[in-house]
């Protein structure tokens, strides 16, 4: 009798614990992992860091690198490029865009792997483009995969818990990186060699990954996402936008051989967006042919106002907080909307 009801009581819990792992799977968040390469899929000589090819390692793989990943997601994966981010295109940034646009029903969450030399542009790219309230969450790595130690395996299990989170969603755009979260607008790669690689520079970052869960502190406040009134979907290429760096002695016709190939400069300017006079004229002369010129910094931190002594012509815009690389994106994406200054410098204050 009593080994009848003991029986009885674990058949019982084996169909609850079947049960739960059932209920588990069908709560599991949907995240579509879309890889394009760099270093989190290097391969080199075996225990060294420096020396590898970026982009070699299939993205299937570099999944079989994060144990237990089921239990935390629904994890499908796109292999759309296996490059170093050196060379991503502009045209790549379109089709990611609309990959991102066109899968928004069957996912929960993206996770976007990227070389990090220029993750932070892809990042601001989609942060102005994708129009989805889902997490999307790019990452990367600093060592390759065949390195003593990598990172990629950590980064990639916390960009995906990121993604699978409730807390991610509506935030624009995030990078999820060596245990930091940071805003997609203001991330930049501030380290050429550490593991923790990425900071916002004076706003530090919008919160920690630890394991699987994710502490936000703060979210960023300018316009992105389903707010952002650009869109990727009918390009096929982008407006050429060019950047010029000053230093002493630059020589000012350099801005009239970008102007020739381009439609808009930026300037990486000295300080808050200086540069010397001969540059000044030579901008407000440009302002003629109608090219815009945005005036960025060259400095880490702090940011661009206008001036009304660098500001002379109607077509030099200060730059806010972007530096010159994503002054660059948000120029080129203005000018497939508009060519009115007024509209570009009001948008350089809400982007
Ligand atoms: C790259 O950006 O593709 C190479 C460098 C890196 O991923 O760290």
């Amino acid at each position: 009798m009593k080994i009848g009801i003991h029986l009885t009581a674990n058949r019982h819990r084996l169909r609850l614990a079947i049960f739960e792992k059932r209920k588990m799977k069908m709560l599991r968040k949907r995240v579509c992992v879309i890889a394009t390469g760099g270093t989190i899929a290097g391969s080199g000589i075996l225990g060294k860091s420096s020396v590898y090819r970026a982009g070699q390692i299939g993205v299937k793989e570099l999944m079989l690198t994060i144990p237990d990943i089921s239990s935390i997601a629904e994890v499908s994966a796109v292999q759309m490029l296996s490059v170093d981010s050196n060379e991503i295109t502009p045209e790549n940034w379109l089709e990611l865009a609309r990959i991102i646009n066109m899968k928004d029903s069957e996912a929960d969450g993206f996770v976007i792997t990227h070389g990090t030399d220029t993750l932070e542009e892809t990042a601001f790219f989609l942060n102005l483009t994708v129009h989805t309230e889902k997490p999307v969450v790019l990452t990367g790595a600093m060592r390759p995969a065949t390195a003593v130690s990598p990172d990629g395996p950590l980064n990639l299990y916390q960009a995906i818990s990121l993604a699978a989170s409730e807390e991610a969603a509506s935030k624009g755009v995030l990078v999820a990186f060596s245990e930091g979260i940071y805003s997609g607008r203001d991330v930049a790669k501030i380290n050429t060699v550490k593991v923790d690689s990425f900071s916002e520079n004076d706003f530090a970052c919008l919160g920690y990954m630890r394991d699987n869960a994710c502490y936000f502190f703060k979210a960023a406040l300018k316009k992105h996402t389903v707010n952002s009134i650009f869109d990727a979907s009918g390009l096929t290429a982008l407006p050429k936008v060019e950047v010029a760096y000053f230093s002493i002695g630059a020589d000012a016709s350099i801005l009239d051989g970008l102007a020739e190939n381009s439609e808009g400069i930026v300037v990486a300017g000295a300080g808050s967006g200086n540069f010397s006079e001969s540059w000044v004229e030579k901008v407000a002369k440009l302002s003629a042919r109608g090219v815009p010129v945005v005036r960025s910094s060259r400095s880490a931190s702090g940011f661009v106002t206008p001036n009304p002594f660098m500001d002379r012509a109607e077509n030099s815009i200060a730059g806010n907080t972007l530096p010159p690389q994503k002054a660059k994106i948000l120029l080129s994406l203005a000018l497939t909307k508009t060519s009115d200054y007024k509209c570009i410098k009001k948008w350089f204050n809400e982007y």
